[in-house]
């Protein structure tokens, strides 16, 4: 008994130990996210979000809400805030957990206004993304200042899209994106981009998203942008 559960144990530690971070995505050129770690945030608001905080202070912390009412695989508001280090010219979210075919968020600061741009994206292969009439945003908030550009949205049509949607029950994978290179036209949610510098993914159940229904409703609807 000691030593099966003894063995249970190791083979554990091992495998926590391996060498490859089992949710970053090697990608030539960038500084690879290792091991993503996700916690639960509760704001002064009432609104709790799954964040993800990043283990270089160079790439951005994602956090994420969905109302407690939200069930599986129906359509229902989220909420996605980015806080990102002023060095990067843009940030995408991957709803369904890669780059092609699920919604994308993707957000960049709008100059000096001191405003963040949100633009929805979807591709069907590894090129820049195109506009997508899918998802729909309502900003909450953005602001920038010398060290970071911040932006929060309600998106409606996040949480479902063709050919896929997220659990509020079990484990989603969701993925995002950075780049260093400034977008070309700040002020238009259409503007082209490069390449990102980094991707990550991690994966968990959305537990630590939940908010209350009417907390969630009303915190977007009285939101000013
Ligand atoms: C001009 C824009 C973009 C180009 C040219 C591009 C191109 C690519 C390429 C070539 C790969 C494969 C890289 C490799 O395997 O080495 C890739 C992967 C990836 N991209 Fe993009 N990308 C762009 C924008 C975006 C955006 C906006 C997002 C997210 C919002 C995103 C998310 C990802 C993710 C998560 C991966 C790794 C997982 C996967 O391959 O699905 N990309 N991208
Ligand atoms: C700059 O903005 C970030 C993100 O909103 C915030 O956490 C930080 O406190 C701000 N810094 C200053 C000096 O206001």
């Amino acid at each position: 008994m000691l030593s099966s559960w003894y063995s249970t144990i190791l083979a554990a530690a091992l495998l926590c130990s391996s060498s490859t971070p089992i949710h970053a995505v090697p990608l030539s050129g960038g500084d690879i996210e290792p091991r993503q770690t996700t916690s639960k945030y509760c704001a002064s608001s009432g609104v709790c979000y799954l964040q993800i905080v990043p283990n270089s202070a160079s790439n951005p912390t994602f956090r994420i809400s969905i109302p407690d009412t939200a069930s599986s695989g129906s359509a229902f508001d989220t909420v996605l805030q980015i806080t990102a280090p002023v060095a990067l010219g843009w940030a995408g979210f991957a709803w369904g957990g890669g780059m092609t075919l699920n919604p994308l968020t993707v957000a960049w600061p709008n100059g000096n206004t001191g405003k963040v741009t949100v633009s929805s994206r979807w591709s069907s292969g590894r090129t820049l993304p195109g506009q997508y009439s899918g998802a729909t945003y309502k900003t909450l908030s953005s602001s920038r200042n010398t060290t970071h550009w911040s932006i929060e949205v309600a998106c409606t049509g996040c949480s479902k899209w063709s050919g896929g949607a997220l659990s509020t029950t079990s484990i989603n994978t969701f993925a995002w994106a950075v780049s260093r290179t400034a977008v070309s036209q700040p002020a238009s949610t259409g503007s082209s981009f490069s390449i990102h510098s980094n991707v990550g993914m991690f994966s968990s159940d959305l537990s630590s998203a939940k908010t209350p229904a009417s907390v969630f409703q009303q915190y977007v609807k009285t939101a000013t942008g």
